[in-house]
């Protein structure tokens, strides 16, 4: 069983991104900047976007957190979109979700400029991704296609078994997984919550993605000898031995799946981190006007 190692490679990516940046720098040129706006006080939101702050501090990135309070109106908060969309020296920017109920997310993710929409929820990029055209592909399903390569996992002709069906994770991966060339040409079956036999099915998997937040939903008897399985689930739960009172529970029961497994990510320390570098490599690509041009 090999572990892979979101930590170290999220640390390889972030020095090839910030080697770039030296680059930009020393030669004289604007450097890029990330945006997040986060409404509220939600402790797991304010968690994620200072982890976000701190990797564009590590890539050498300039970022801006703009804070609002939970009575912002939808209005007032398409009008901060707007004048992102305009504002030249913001490359990318992200509404850190959720948001507060009354808002209409659905309206405010699609008044991001596509162009900007590092993370990849604009439903132009999202269908621009399913059929395989150059798009900003959310950051976690990005970045466990980018742990596939890097350790070189041959996903050609394999079953993938993707637990969960939500916009942001599961359909992505149900995409990329299936996509023509590596890491790709997989035969995917996507399990949700009214998927019957999911025990079986997820025996028949060589590789598993765990997505549905549920902890600890994924045991030794659902996983065959060998397989890769990648954990998403990243829920809060209580615990008495830690300073913040909690810990990252996964979706998979690890220490019993992992002795049966080829390839794992562990929690903490897998797809997170990989996450967030993919987030600052799309703001990178924003930067150099990859996608778009
Ligand atoms: N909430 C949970 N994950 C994410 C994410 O990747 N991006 C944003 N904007 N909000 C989130």
């Amino acid at each position: 069983m090999q572990i892979l190692d979101g930590k170290k490679i999220a640390a390889e990516v972030r020095g090839e991104i910030a080697a770039e940046v030296v680059q930009l720098a020393a030669a004289g040129k604007r450097i890029p900047q990330l945006v997040a706006i986060i409404v509220g006080n939600d402790g797991a939101s304010q968690t994620y976007v200072a982890g976000k702050e701190k990797a564009c501090g590590e890539c050498g990135f300039k970022s801006q957190v703009l804070r609002f309070e939970d009575a912002i109106t939808e209005q007032e908060l398409l009008v901060q979109i707007a004048k992102l969309n305009a504002d030249e020296t913001v490359d990318g920017f992200i509404v850190q979700l959720p948001l507060p109920e009354r808002i209409n997310e659905q309206k405010v993710v699609e008044a991001i400029d596509p162009k900007k929409d590092v993370d990849g929820f604009h439903p132009i990029n999202v269908g621009r991704m399913t059929i395989g055209l150059p798009s900003y592909v959310s950051a976690t399903p990005a970045g466990i296609m980018e742990l596939l390569k890097r350790y070189r996992i041959e996903t050609s002709g394999k079953h993938a078994v993707v637990v969960g069906r939500s916009s942001i994770v599961g359909r992505p991966m149900m995409n990329l997984l299936s996509q023509k060339g590596a890491p790709g040409d997989c035969t995917v079956t996507v399990c949700h919550s009214r998927t019957k036999n999911i025990k079986e099915i997820c025996r028949t998997a060589d590789i598993i993605v765990a997505a549905l937040g549920h902890p600890e939903f994924l045991t030794a008897e659902m996983v065959k000898q060998g397989a890769v399985v990648i954990d998403v689930g990243i829920t809060r739960v209580p615990a008495a031995d830690t300073k913040s009172g909690f810990r990252l529970q996964g979706d998979v029961k690890y220490d019993e799946v992992a002795p049966k497994c080829s390839y794992i990510t562990p929690v903490p320390g897998g797809v997170g981190p990989m996450t967030i570098i993919s987030l600052m490599k799309n703001t990178l690509k924003a930067y150099k006007k990859e996608v778009y041009g």
